[in-house]
């Protein structure tokens, strides 16, 4: 369970398709709440299809750090032995979060309610990354934090108090803001309800979550709104399979659809309803995809995803259909330039603050690749059907990146080199063997 962060670089030739079976790792999301979850449960939890990317080994680092005994007998398995809601120790020094949003968000809510200090910190990128939509909410609860611009950004100093419920209505539609403050409701007085206003919820794996472990918790207008009281105690998962990362399986399904004669299906892929976006967009664009093996009685269903070889067209995508699928931009963006016509991508301004300003990388990249493609303060509108060049991009160290442009490497004329490639392992460890292994060529 190392964590590395060399950095290489990468080269990707074009390809005469992808063929064959794979699985990809664990859902990132569903990984970092299985090991906070179950952490402060009370009891033994094992989990099974964990991810051990570099972002999940920052969680899992940060709860050992706080005297939860976390082992990991095997690839991709992990027994919690949970402490309780109140067991966790002040940890020996900063917990550092990395590249990690979710950790760092989350620890946020968690550690307002506990008894003792802690402070957080991260990488440049996350450093860079605003942490007032989580901590004035907090703050409101009665959360004592201090840190860089009054709590703005990261480093945050968190001294665990008493608070009290909110009735929050988030104004950006986040499942890190409302699972922070669903984890601090844990621990508040009272009622605490958060409401999103877009027209589907956020991806809402941390309210499955606590009700499968027995929370006190109401979910209400289409998961629009969710209430959860002050909470004695967590039961332990018992045995959790987390299905595979829909936000990885992009990457492969993009590679199939724009690469011809493509065959490939990717198995046990989790299909909750707030993460499918993708495959909507896709479907609308022309692809070739079909759900099979659905296991829809799953608290997190999941299915294989098999994809073909289809010939795309441009689309409009609007930020409420963007919410499904917020990670998956950068991929859809290397679907846009290999579509015929023009792809307008709007009310998406919140890629400009994940692990890089994401419409800025995209549009950099693609047009070092060949691609025409405009910046919007908003999104990017992408010409297609001009056919990807290649050439050498820069990731700036933002795994989304790296991974979207090694799909567009395939569908290239000339091969893309990619600068600090290494970044991947931050979600997808073994992605260019996976990526080599289902080559046809
Ligand atoms: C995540 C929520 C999303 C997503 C991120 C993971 C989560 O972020 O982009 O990769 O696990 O809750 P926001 O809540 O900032 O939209």
């Amino acid at each position: 369970m190392a964590v590395m962060a060399a950095t290489k670089t990468q080269r990707v030739p074009p390809s005469d398709g992808l063929r064959g079976e794979i699985s990809v790792p664990g859902d990132k999301s569903i990984s970092h709440r299985a090991v906070i979850l179950g952490s402060i449960a009370s009891g033994r939890s094992e989990i099974t299809g964990f991810l051990e990317g570099e972002d999940n080994l920052r969680t899992v680092e940060a709860f050992r750090a706080m005297g939860v005994r976390i082992e990991a007998p095997a690839r991709g398995r992990l027994v919690i032995n949970g402490v309780g809601l109140t067991g966790l120790k002040p940890p020996g020094g900063t917990i550092y979060a990395g590249n990690s949003g979710t950790t760092a968000r989350l620890l946020c809510g968690l550690l307002s309610g506990q008894t003792f200090i802690a402070t957080i910190d991260g990488d440049a990128s996350l450093r860079a990354r605003p942490m007032k939509r989580v901590t004035g909410p907090l703050r409101e609860m009665g959360a004592v934090i201090s840190g860089k611009d009054e709590g703005a950004y990261l480093p945050l100093t968190i001294k665990g108090s008493k608070l009290h419920g909110i009735n929050h209505t988030s104004i950006i539609a986040s499942a890190q803001v409302k699972s922070a403050i669903l984890l601090a409701g844990l621990y508040a007085d009272g009622e605490t309800t958060v409401t999103e206003q877009s027209l589907s919820p956020s991806r809402n794996h941390t309210e499955i979550m606590l009700r499968g472990l027995g929370a006190p918790i109401d979910i209400k207008s289409k998961g629009l709104r969710v209430t959860i009281k002050k909470t004695e105690a967590l039961r332990p998962f018992g045995a959790i399979e987390i299905p595979g990362d829909i936000s990885s399986a992009a990457f492969f399904m993009v590679g199939a659809l724009v690469t011809p004669g493509s065959g490939l299906c990717i198995k046990g892929v989790g299909i909750n309803p707030t993460r499918t976006g993708i495959i909507d967009i896709l479907t609308r664009m022309g692809a070739d995809i079909e759900l099979v093996n659905r296991k829809d009685d799953l608290a997190e269903p999941m299915a294989d995803i098999t994809v073909k070889s289809s010939g795309l067209r441009g689309v409009k995508i609007s930020g409420e259909e963007l919410l499904r699928a917020i990670d998956e931009f950068p991929v859809i963006c290397v679907a846009a330039a290999c579509a015929r016509g023009t792809t307008v991508i709007g009310g998406a301004s919140e890629l400009r603050v994940k692990e890089s300003d994401r419409i800025s990388a995209m549009a950099r990249a693609l047009a070092a690749a060949g691609v025409k493609a405009e910046e919007r303060p908003d999104g990017i509108v992408i010409h297609g059907g001009g056919g990807v060049r290649g050439g050498t991009i820069e990731s700036l160290g933002d795994h989304r990146v790296a991974m979207a442009m090694a799909i567009a490497g395939l569908a290239s004329t000339g091969g893309i080199e990619i600068k600090d490639a290494a970044c991947v392992d931050v979600s997808f460890p073994g992605f260019f063997s996976l990526l080599e292994g289902v080559r046809a060529g």
